[in-house]
């Protein structure tokens, strides 16, 4: 039997027609003798009308059918009988009257329901563990075809813009600068491994110095790191780079790009140039270096309120050099005790000694710590916070950028708490893009004592600010910019250091790596700058998490077919496995067990 149509395809116009259709029983209904069937392929679902005397062939067959089984049918489109078409459906004013059925295979139960509500509740470890099953379901699907046409619309923008698409190694080596990495052993090289590429960020620029001038891939990442909700330990960047560029030419590049996705997936217009905002605003009113921007609740600054505070607390934060952040939630003074203390430990994961606050209610303000204040002092914080009643405020004293981090996820965890009480909407639609600039090229690593590069030691520093990179490092900004979506850094990237003496300063002298190791990690990349290479910068966004955006999901699991879980395995497959000794022999491995 040969496919005439797909399941989404008939109506009224095709009355008559003798019609073929392959796919999975969706739905059975057995009224008396006549079997309804909801068959459904790919592109949806049509009903089918079997009717079987008794002891036919036909009737035999039909005693064995379940969901999920694979059949096809060939029998003739009817229209369905007055009152029972279903306009819910796109084929709901057809049936198909079954002439001949074909099994392909029968389906045992599947272990959850495959739609989409019952298919939502259950557990996910479940769905990974049977994914061909919940890539059945239709959001599942879509989610799919989401992926591909965002896939496609993006190679047909870089094609149109004249850049080719280079692929480049996954095998790599180990540049233990950036994330923890993959090692692949070498079987030919005894005691030698690879690193699986945690992007192609080296290769790219070298493809620069190869006179490629404009490169992208869809390329393939890995990362050891601890996996969330937005990060796999193997994802997919579109990874650019163009020669010759400056930071607007990125900017109009990538807003193209993005506008172009939207249109050609959600067919929604986004309106360009997108804002843009300085790493120090974007901490100082979010805390944070990823906004959300779709709402206000933003922090301030009372360090000078505070300075000459009685408050000890306060006051002695601000004469060591920290900040007194607040942050006004709005409308939030009934907050439950439950619901604070949870602020509260969120507050001291990030390193909060406490969670000061006041609450406005009838007039009065409840809090732990006003009796500490001057009239002046709270008069002040009134004005600075617009207070009114029903509203809380949350205060953090620490060093400046961990007050703003504490209240900046106070603030994500206030709107949520909003949210469920109706006081403020956050629609996944509303696209808010914003590109977060001029971030510190350097930041000081208080564990390690030395500084480390803010995105990667790749990255040019702003011009007037280079001459600073001897006398104070952290003043210095670097060509480096984000591109965030509605609190979800979509991608990053700079212009970078094309002149090998500054590329080997930042090393040696800034990050301090000592130079027979810059020599062996880099020496391949300093040698190829001496041969000519142009000025050059690009960017790498996240194809998962943008995607993930699209299709209106937090998950980037629900956008990639088939990912692994929170503790990196593959539940399906069921890796990672154990090897045979002799395996590890060839690799020249020996393996420790923890105790
Ligand atoms: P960066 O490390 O910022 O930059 O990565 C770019 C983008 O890749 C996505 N991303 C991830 N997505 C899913 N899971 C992960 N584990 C993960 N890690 C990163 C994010 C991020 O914004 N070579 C540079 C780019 C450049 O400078 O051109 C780079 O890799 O969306
Ligand atoms: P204490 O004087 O230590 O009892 O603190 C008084 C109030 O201030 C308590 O509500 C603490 O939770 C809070 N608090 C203490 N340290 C800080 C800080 N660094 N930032 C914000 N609140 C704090």
């Amino acid at each position: 039997m040969k496919r005439t149509h797909h399941c989404a395809q008939l109506s009224k116009s095709d009355l008559g027609a003798v019609v073929s259709l392959l796919g999975w029983v969706d739905t059975i209904r057995d009224q008396g003798g006549i079997i309804f069937v909801d068959l459904r392929d790919r592109k949806g679902v049509t009903q089918v009308k079997l009717e079987a005397q008794d002891d036919s062939a036909l009737a035999g067959q039909l005693k064995h059918l379940k969901p999920e089984s694979v059949i096809g049918i060939t029998g003739k489109v009817v229209a369905r009988p007055d009152g029972t078409a279903n306009p819910g459906l796109g084929t709901g004013d057809i049936e198909v009257v079954a002439s001949e059925l074909e099994i392909h295979n029968l389906a045992d139960t599947p272990p959850f329901p495959l739609d989409d509500a019952g298919g939502d509740k259950v557990n996910e470890d479940l769905r990974l563990t049977y994914r061909y099953l919940d890539l059945r379901r239709p959001k599942m699907r879509r989610n799919l075809e989401v992926r591909h046409r965002a896939t496609k619309s993006i190679r047909d923008y870089f094609d149109a813009q004249d850049f080719i698409e280079v692929e480049t190694p996954a095998l790599f080596k180990s540049t233990p600068e950036g994330a923890r990495e993959y090692l692949v052993p070498s079987r030919i090289h005894p005691g030698q491994f690879y690193a699986l590429s945690q992007s192609p960020q080296q290769f790219k620029q070298i493809l620069m110095v190869a006179g490629v001038e404009k490169y992208f891939q869809i390329a393939r990442c890995f990362r050891d790191e601890d996996l969330r909700a937005d990060r796999q330990m193997e994802f997919t960047q579109v990874d650019v780079e163009a020669s010759f560029v400056t930071r607007e030419d990125i900017y109009a590049l990538f807003e193209g790009m993005l506008v172009k996705v939207w249109k050609d997936v959600l067919g929604v217009d986004i309106p360009r140039p997108f804002p843009r905002m300085a790493f120090k605003d974007a901490m100082n009113r979010y805390g944070v270096d990823k906004p959300d921007v779709r709402f206000g609740l933003e922090l301030a600054d009372l360090s000078e309120t505070f300075r000459y505070s009685s408050f000890k607390v306060f006051q002695a934060t601000v004469a060591g050099g920290g900040a007194v952040k607040a942050l006004n939630a709005k409308g939030l003074a009934d907050v439950t005790q439950g619901e604070l203390k949870n602020l509260e430990d969120v507050a001291k994961s990030l390193g909060a000694k406490g969670l000061a606050f006041i609450k406005v209610e009838g007039g009065e303000w409840k809090s732990p710590i006003v009796k500490f204040f001057t009239e002046a002092e709270k008069a002040e914080l009134a004005r600075k916070l617009d207070m009114a009643d029903g509203d809380i405020v949350f205060f953090a004293a620490a060093p400046w950028e961990k007050a703003c981090a504490i209240l900046g996820r106070l603030r994500l965890e206030a709107a949520q708490l909003l949210v469920k009480r109706g006081r403020m909407t956050l629609r996944p639609d509303d696209w808010k893009f914003l590109w977060v600039v001029d971030f510190p090229l350097m930041s000081f690593d208080e564990e390690e004592k030395r500084y480390v590069a803010t995105h990667h030691p790749f990255t040019a520093p702003v011009a007037e600010d280079a001459a600073l990179l001897d006398s104070d490092p952290r003043a210095v900004r670097g060509q480096h910019y984000d591109m965030v979506l509605n609190g979800m850094e979509l991608g990053g990237g700079s212009i970078r250091i094309h002149r090998p003496a500054l590329q080997k300063k930042v090393f040696e002298d800034v990050l301090k790596i000592p130079s027979d190791v810059v020599e062996s990690r880099f020496g391949y990349m300093l040698k190829a700058f001496t041969f000519g290479a142009p000025p050059h910068g690009g960017i790498a966004f996240g194809l998962d998490r943008m995607v993930a955006l699209l299709c209106g999901t937090t998950s980037i699991r629900d956008v990639i077919a088939f990912p692994k879980t929170q503790k990196g395995q593959d539940l399906m497959a069921q890796s990672p496995t154990p090897v045979t000794p002799r395996q590890l022999k060839d690799l020249h491995i020996a393996t420790v067990q923890p105790e």
